[in-house]
């Protein structure tokens, strides 16, 4: 069991990492002050395992909540969807106090969040994170966002949930793809920020996809440690938020060349912390073990290390597209001598970009 404070201009608060709690999250609900009428959204997967319990809870602690679930998918991130919460919110007579509740993965958590932040400008919002990827990620931070037919997440804000409970049990009925997607972010919080989560992932990874409970919530708890301290510096990522970026640079690239449908965002991640690496490398900023050790992890949770179906033309032209550019110039996150350490740079000179891109198709 963990609690991280995430502490911000616009308020503070705890991520509960507590097995099993799911069914209490009625009474943290009201822990922060919370009442009335709530709007749970999941998707039909999830709800179908954890509605009920979540619903009952909630009755328990005084709230009259209705569960509305949506298909599960990444196309539910979308206007047209976030229209029909809308409508449930103002039937069920949600008003400015009543909170709206993301049981499930980021897709849940994205779509939630962004009714919670528009729906009479701003409804308390509360995230109960069913992937891992959503519980060492997206359920932090408050990123929020629907996409939109030109571009992913390009309808969004930056809005900050009440609390977050992750409750790792709800992990083994997770599929192993998704485990390893979401693993892919917790490498990437060891290369970033922390070298001793990053032995801890190596001497571990028996564990890990053992579903350990003590070593999944010592991982989740880390990671979201790591992105609350981040977070705290740069909100609306001005400059140090960019650092969460590793990999995400060429896997954006990965994701859009191959239509959001061949590699989980975590995998597309894991492709593109290989590039990173490999661009850190041929910038003479970290060495060859570097890149080993990082592409033997990755390996050793059956994550990819290569797009071959993709074209390094095809993923350049996606490079420089990305909405993440500024003026034209990308900012890489490359690591910066060791494991742990990263710096950000623009200047990384073409070649070594097509040479990497080669290596990775
Ligand atoms: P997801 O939400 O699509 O969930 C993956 C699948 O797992 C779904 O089919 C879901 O039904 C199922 N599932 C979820 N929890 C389960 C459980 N406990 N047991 C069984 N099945 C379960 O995928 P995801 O990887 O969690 O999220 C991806 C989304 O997150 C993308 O849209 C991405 O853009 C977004 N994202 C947002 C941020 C952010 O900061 N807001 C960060 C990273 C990713
Ligand atoms: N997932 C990157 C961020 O939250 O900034």
């Amino acid at each position: 069991m963990a609690e991280v404070n995430v502490d911000l201009p616009t308020g503070a608060y705890n991520i509960h990492i507590i097995p099993g709690e799911i069914g209490e999250i009625g009474r943290l609900v009201a822990g922060v002050g919370l009442a009335g009428k709530a709007l749970v959204v999941s998707d039909e997967i999830v709800g179908a395992l954890y509605g009920e319990v979540v619903l009952k809870s909630l009755k328990r602690a005084g709230c009259e909540a209705e569960l509305i679930c949506v298909p599960p998918g990444e196309n539910s991130k979308d206007l047209a969807v976030a229209m029909e919460l809308y409508t449930k919110a103002v039937m069920m007579g949600l008003d400015r106090h009543s909170p709206v509740v993301a049981l499930g993965g980021g897709v849940v958590g994205d779509l939630a969040g962004f009714v919670a932040a528009t729906y009479m400008r701003g409804v308390p919002f509360i995230q109960i994170p069913t992937t891992l990827l959503a519980q060492v990620d997206s359920s932090v931070g408050g990123k929020v966002a629907v996409n939109h037919p030109l571009g992913k997440n390009l309808i969004g804000a930056f809005y900050q949930p009440r609390l977050v409970l992750a409750d790792i049990n709800v992990l083994n009925t997770l599929p192993e793809r998704e485990l390893s997607a979401g693993l892919a972010e917790v490498v990437k919080y060891g290369i970033i920020a922390d070298a001793a989560l990053f032995k801890y992932l190596q001497d571990n990874y028996v564990g890990i996809k053992e579903k350990d409970q003590a070593v999944l919530t010592k991982i989740v708890s880390d990671s979201c440690n790591i992105k609350a301290r981040v977070v705290e510096q740069d909100e609306k990522e001005s400059y140090l938020r960019m650092i969460l970026n590793f990999g995400h640079t060429i896997g954006h690239a990965v994701e859009a060349a191959t239509e959001y449908s061949r590699y989980k965002h975590g995998e597309a991640v894991a492709i593109g912390m290989h590039g990173a690496a490999l661009i850190s490398y041929y910038m003479g900023l970290c060495s060859v073990q570097t890149v080993d050790s990082i592409k033997e992890l990755l390996k050793a949770f059956e994550l990819p290390l290569v797009a071959r179906e993709c074209c390094a033309d095809e993923l350049s032209g996606f490079l420089n597209h990305d909405k993440k550019n500024v003026g034209g110039l990308i900012n890489w996150v490359l690591i910066n001598n060791a494991i742990g350490e990263v710096v950000i740079q623009s200047d990384v000179p073409k070649e070594v970009i097509c040479r990497v891109l080669s290596e990775l198709t």
